[in-house]
């Protein structure tokens, strides 16, 4: 049994988790795929979004079965309750982090994209998920990221008309040890696909 099967404790609120007969194990075997959560985080405009679309659809035309989750996305319905706080930008990445968990366990290979701004939240999130976890880190230079401004976010932040901007007024921590690191600002996309098509047949997707 992995750590992603596990039974979940009882915490003291009189609830048990229920082992089920068809594993995720068993679902990875009928959809013929290794599951796994491909984590991307960087700042907003580092190519996270662009990055996680053209890679899914490299892996489903290679009969992957995919999902995508994406920051912006999950905030219109998901998580249409939170904002940019510390506690709830928490919160957001702890319910994606589940979200992702419940879709591996159903064998999806799950692309998700989300600042992620904390470590300690994306150390919780890979601690969720366990040994499918990925983290890929888009490295792209705040300088680019600022350049591209696809939103017009950045110059909207730097006239103090968005509190607690990512990279501007409120930190990015970036990932010490992340399993890929991919700058958009040095390659054309299709080549940052490329790239990460190869790391990721490492780990057997
Ligand atoms: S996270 O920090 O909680 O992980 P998430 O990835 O969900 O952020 O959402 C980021 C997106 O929300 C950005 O790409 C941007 O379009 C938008 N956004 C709006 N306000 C902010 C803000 N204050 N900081 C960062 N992103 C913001």
């Amino acid at each position: 049994m992995d750590s992603n099967t596990k039974d979940r404790q009882d915490d003291g609120r009189q609830i048990t988790w229920h082992r089920m007969d068809i594993t995720r194990e068993r679902r990875e075997q009928l959809l013929g795929q290794k599951a796994a959560v491909i984590w991307l985080t960087g700042l907003s405009g580092s190519g996270k979004s662009t990055l996680a679309n053209a890679l899914e659809q490299e892996l489903a035309a290679k009969g992957r079965h995919t999902m995508l989750l994406d920051g912006d996305n999950v905030r219109f319905g998901l998580n249409k309750d939170l904002g940019f706080s510390k506690e709830d930008r928490v919160e957001n990445i702890r319910r994606i982090a589940e979200t992702a968990k419940l879709m591996n366990d159903a064998g999806l290979i799950v692309l998700s994209s989300f600042i992620s701004p904390y470590r300690v939240d994306r150390l919780a999130a890979r601690t969720i998920i366990g040994d499918a976890f990925i983290e890929v880190y888009v490295s792209t230079p705040i300088e680019e990221c600022e350049k591209r401004d696809v939103k017009g976010l950045y110059r909207a932040a730097r006239k103090g008309q968005i509190a607690e901007f990512t990279g501007i007024t409120s930190a990015y921590e970036a990932p010490e040890h992340p399993e890929i690191t991919i700058d958009t600002s040095k390659a054309e996309i299709k080549e940052c696909v490329c790239v990460l098509l190869a790391e990721l047949e490492k780990y057997g997707i």
